[in-house]
């Protein structure tokens, strides 16, 4: 059964009809997380190691692992952004799945995933996201996470309308709104995205989107349920806001 996350990664805007801007929109420098990925493998002797990027995106950080010789495998819900990540990274097996239940072989030496499991809401689904990198790692295999922290996440969630506009190929222009507001531990963002092409036609579509952030208690209690040690836990890793955990654990032997 598809997850709901796995369903939003399908039908977010940002992540399906207005793939082809998610670079334009998100411009944080990969090389920070791809530098750090790669200093804790190198020191763990994992020189060309097995690297799955679960919740892959364009395949930034992918590409950048690549590029240090690790041999990395792709992993996304959203066809769209999947197809942008495969592009990028060609050579890369490209798996079209869902985090909470996917069924590769038990071959890789890490998993990364990267601003991915606060899309996953419920206990369950995180549960299972977990449990599956558990699976295909093998013994000792880290896990590079970044999620979102409860904490400071709800004080950015203050209600302010935030805008970015991009400029893309052919002279459209995408303006996307969002504003965030805290409920209940979850952040409900509504989101507004707006489409201007030169021969003057404008499209716009809403959509809500929610995600829970984490807490460093609950990290360290799921993974250890799915069977990891969390070995780090420092502040998010190239990140332009303070709002994020960076975590590296490894599958007990
Ligand atoms: C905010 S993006 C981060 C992408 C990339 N890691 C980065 O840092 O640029 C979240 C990604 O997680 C994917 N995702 C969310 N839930 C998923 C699920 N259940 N299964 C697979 N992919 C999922 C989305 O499709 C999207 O590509």
């Amino acid at each position: 059964m598809t997850s709901r996350s796995a369903r939003v990664s399908a039908e977010r805007p940002f992540y399906d009809l207005h793939a082809d801007a998610y670079d334009a929109l998100v411009t944080d420098s990969p090389e920070p997380w791809v530098e750090a990925v790669h200093a804790r493998l190198a020191a763990a002797g994992c020189h060309r190691a097995r690297v799955l990027d679960a919740g892959c995106g364009t395949g930034r950080h992918a590409r950048g692992l690549l590029d240090r010789g690790y041999h990395v495998e792709l992993l996304d819900a959203s066809p769209r952004l999947l197809g942008l990540a495969a592009r990028r990274c060609p050579g890369s097996p490209a798996h079209e799945a869902d985090l909470c239940g996917f069924g590769l072989a038990p071959r890789f030496d890490a998993v990364t995933c990267r601003g991915v499991l606060n899309d996953l809401v419920t206990d369950a689904e995180r549960d299972a996201a977990l449990a599956s990198f558990a699976r295909v790692l093998r013994p000792g295999g880290l896990l590079f996470l970044d999620v979102r922290e409860a904490g400071a996440s709800r004080v950015r969630a203050d209600g302010t309308q935030r805008r970015r506009t991009v400029t893309l190929d052919e002279g459209a222009t995408l303006s996307f709104v969002s504003r965030p507001r805290w409920r209940d531990g979850r952040l409900l963002v509504a989101e507004t995205y707006e489409l201007s092409t030169p021969d003057g036609r404008v499209s716009v579509h809403d959509y809500d989107f929610e995600m829970r952030p984490w807490t460093a208690d609950e990290v360290r209690e799921r993974a250890t349920v799915a069977g990891f040690d969390v070995r780090e836990m420092l502040p998010g890793v190239g990140r332009s806001t303070p709002d994020r955990l960076f975590v590296v654990a490894a599958r007990s032997q």
